[in-house]
């Protein structure tokens, strides 16, 4: 351990009554990866993608998926060799030295709150409209935040309220309903690409990248083309880091951790490229780019109105598995951050199932009250501001690692490190430029509070002090 800002933390065995219970294997990781990451992103953000990019949103998919499949394999390096939760945050402190991990760990409460209020947001937009369609109409005062000249969100407020129910119960409970919510996205994606695929035509196709494959800034400054979209859809892809965060409820970390990483990243990137293949195939993306639904309006327009339901259907029921990931993901750096003297240490306590219940309980009243109140547009890209920060983290532990520590045991070795790794941090470095200044001077007025926090109360709070 060194000493000040950049000291660094030992990762020492958890004390027993801390510990969490040991029920995972990398079946159930698999799982909740791509639980956490199909969701918002390739069923409404697409849209938005399409908005900024045109069909040449294909290549913005491709671009933020190789970028994040290096930072995917720097997460499993990092998981395997500090196989304890906490994921980036833990890495970072571990490493790179406390005021990093701070900054780090402050950053994941942005993304992994945001994202979680923001696909509650939009559970909410396709539930109200499922239910509508059953004759059951929920009033727009409750269905709206005041942002949008309603009272509250109710239904957003309520499948947080639920999800965070089931995590309280227990992990391996909440993994199974998550394993079969997977599925069934899964079967959707597949009826969408099975329904539409036959109509593909390339002259939607033409012309192909409209707004040219920089970032430049348009009206408001939003950002289109290519980076500008790769900005946007770069939500669709993160959610494997929130299997690292399971790492201490793994039964066997190395191999499962890998697996489940790895795996459930490359797995959702040939998903995406098909689905967003036949998406701009299938219709002009100027039909479909400004939809909440872009999917089932999609299949609305080539005549697919029944099976439009049930795809929109299929998505308020299965949506919930992305806030499951990332409010379970946000409750374990929570503890972590209080079990390092960073919180009241009272909130890390376990209960007699084994589960954080009270931080559980606190982070989802939280993010249900940034679901209830806040508009959904800044919010998608600020997460995406504080994920690139923890991407870019994470490369960097495994680049000074290799430095400081070449003969450290790797039960996973990220290959070419030396190049996947500066590949993540630039790659993530140029997409954070390519978000609208707006978000970037907010995502750093986020920190500048962090830091201030740190500085004043929870540095001379930390248990290595
Ligand atoms: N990747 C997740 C989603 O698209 C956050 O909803």
């Amino acid at each position: 351990m060194s000493g000040g800002l950049f000291r660094r933390k030992t990762i020492q065995p958890t004390p027993p009554g801390e510990q969490l219970a040991r029920t995972l294997s990398w079946p159930h990781l698999v799982a909740l990866g791509v639980g956490a990451i199909v969701g918002t992103g390739i069923l409404t953000l697409i849209g938005v993608g399409a908005d900024r990019a045109g069909p040449a949103v294909i290549l913005s998919f491709i671009v933020a998926g190789a970028i994040c499949a290096c930072a995917a394999l720097c997460y499993a390096e990092m998981a395997t060799m500090i196989p304890a939760s906490g994921s980036a945050y833990t890495y970072s402190y571990a490493v790179l030295g406390e005021v990093i991990a701070w900054v780090v760990g402050w950053s994941l409460i942005l993304e992994y709150s945001l994202v979680v209020s923001t696909v509650a947001v939009g559970w909410s937009g396709y539930a109200v409209g499922f239910l509508k369609g059953l004759g059951i109409v929920v009033p727009a005062a409750l269905a709206n935040g005041p942002g949008l000249g309603g009272i509250v969100n109710l239904p957003a407020v309520a499948i947080i309220a639920l999800v965070a129910g089931l995590l309280m119960l227990g992990t391996r409970e909440s993994a199974r309903v998550n394993t079969a919510l997977v599925l069934v996205k899964i079967v959707t994606l597949a009826l969408f690409v099975g329904v539409a695929l036959p109509h593909f035509d390339v002259a939607n196709l033409h012309p192909f990248a409209p707004y040219g494959y920089g970032a430049p800034v348009g009206e408001g400054g939003v950002k289109y083309g290519v980076m500008g979209a790769a900005a946007i859809i770069f939500f669709a892809f993160y959610g494997f880091d929130a299997i690292s965060t399971a790492a201490e409820e793994t039964k066997k970390p190395e191999r499962d951790l890998a697996i489940g990483i790895v795996g459930s990243m490359l797995a959702c990137t040939a998903i995406y490229m098909i689905v967003a293949a036949t998406a701009v195939g299938a219709l002009s993306f100027t039909r479909f780019s400004d939809s909440p639904e872009p999917l089932a309006l999609i299949l609305r327009e080539i005549g697919q109105g029944r099976i439009a339901t049930i795809v929109a259907a299929a998505a308020a029921i299965a949506l919930p598995t992305v806030l499951l990931a990332f409010l379970y993901g946000q409750s374990r750096i929570f503890l972590v951050m209080a079990r390092d003297g960073f919180l009241p240490s009272g909130l890390a306590k376990v209960s007699k199932r084994g589960t954080p219940a009270r931080i559980t309980a606190m982070t989802a009243v939280f993010v249900a009250i940034v679901a209830g109140l806040a508009p959904l547009d800044v919010i998608a890209s600020l997460a995406n501001a504080g994920t690139l920060c923890a991407f870019v983290a994470v490369a960097a532990c495994v680049l000074v690692l290799r430095r400081r520590d070449p003969q450290a045991r790797r039960p996973f070795r990220t290959p070419l490190a030396w190049i996947v790794a500066p590949v993540a941090i630039l790659g993530c470095c140029y997409l954070f430029t390519s978000l609208q200044a707006v978000t970037q001077v907010a995502f750093l007025g986020w920190n500048a509070a962090g830091l201030l926090l740190y500085l004043f109360y929870a540095r001379g709070r930390a248990r290595i002090a």
